[in-house]
């Protein structure tokens, strides 16, 4: 692959995600850990919490030989004295080979990736885009239900502020699925992207009926409703426990249906739950690993 950052899935054809995956199955096949990234060094920078991409990211490297730098907090960073993103990213790229940066702002990814000459993975930037996470949704429903075409997907929850479900519709758009976007009205997805998705053929409705649309999913794709994204916290408590899925709930699911969540979750998902066959979304989290040390390998070109 000759990518130099991943800032978004939209720089990703159907044939890069592929390989992505296919370099992923074969580091998990092989339950790989060795030094191919002996002698380099990741900075995770981020500016917004985080337990799995940030932890993931930093097992991935460790497995991978390589050592670690940076800041899970911007508080204890020079950030809080008012350097710029800019001046930072400066500064960071001499001190290692790769960057993983997670960032509140729309687009900080691809400023951060204009601004270093090494290679920089969006670890999440505001509503906008989170592709190593879709990356790992992609190759969880690729090894649960051995195909990416073809299915019925449901995303549910907060649409409208969710990055991962953004980046996911994105790249799904490469697949002949068909995408159920299950939201109350306040949280529907962007206008803008909804009609992008139906430029490029995909098969999509909305509905806010989340136990008539479940009967006939193979994925159920949930998502948090994120209190953090509200400037009004009134609009929050309008749609607060809009959908919490339980055993009950489950009653009209087709029996292969599957959950994921990107996690972490509040109530959206019961924990009894948890020890149904439905349940995907910890396996999906482990896949995180796996996927980041095939992008960290990938970017560093140490596997083409
Ligand atoms: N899925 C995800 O981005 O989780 P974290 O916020 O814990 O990194």
């Amino acid at each position: 692959m000759m990518m130099k950052d991943l800032i978004s899935v939209r720089g990703l054809g159907r044939e890069d995600i592929l390989y992505i995956l296919s370099v992923a199955d074969r580091i998990h096949t092989a339950n790989y850990s060795g030094d191919l990234l002996k002698g380099k060094i990741l900075a995770t920078l981020f500016y917004e919490p985080s337990t799995r991409t940030r932890l993931s990211f930093e097992s991935a490297m460790m497995r991978l030989g390589g050592r670690i730098i940076g800041f899970s907090d911007p508080k204890v960073s020079s950030v809080a004295k008012g350097e710029s993103l800019y001046d930072t990213i400066k500064m960071v790229e001499s001190y290692c080979d790769i960057i993983a940066i997670r960032h509140p702002a729309d687009g900080a990814a691809a400023l951060a990736a204009e601004t270093a000459h090494i290679p920089v993975m969006n670890a999440g930037d505001g509503a906008n885009q989170h592709p190593t996470q879709t990356l790992l949704d992609l190759y969880t429903i690729l090894k649960a239900k051995g195909r990416l075409d073809g299915l019925k997907i449901g995303m549910c929850g907060d649409l409208k502020y969710g990055r991962t479900v953004h980046s996911l519709a994105d790249a799904m758009a490469h697949f002949r699925s068909e995408l159920i976007f299950i939201s109350p009205p306040e949280l529907q997805m962007p206008r803008e992207q909804l009609r992008e998705l139906t430029q490029k053929g995909v098969k999509w409705r909305e509905t806010a009926d989340l136990q008539k649309a479940m009967k006939e999913l193979d994925i159920l794709y949930m998502t948090r409703i994120q209190k953090e994204r509200f400037a009004d916290m009134v609009e929050y408590e309008k749609v607060r426990g809009c959908y919490i899925l339980d055993k009950a709930a489950l009653q009209s699911a087709r029996k292969d249906m599957r959950i994921m969540h990107p996690l972490p979750r509040v109530d959206e998902i019961h924990p009894e739950v948890d020890e149904t066959p439905f349940a995907l979304y910890f396996e999906q989290a482990k896949h995180g690993v796996t996927i980041r040390m095939a992008l960290l390998a990938l970017l560093l070109g140490k596997i083409r």
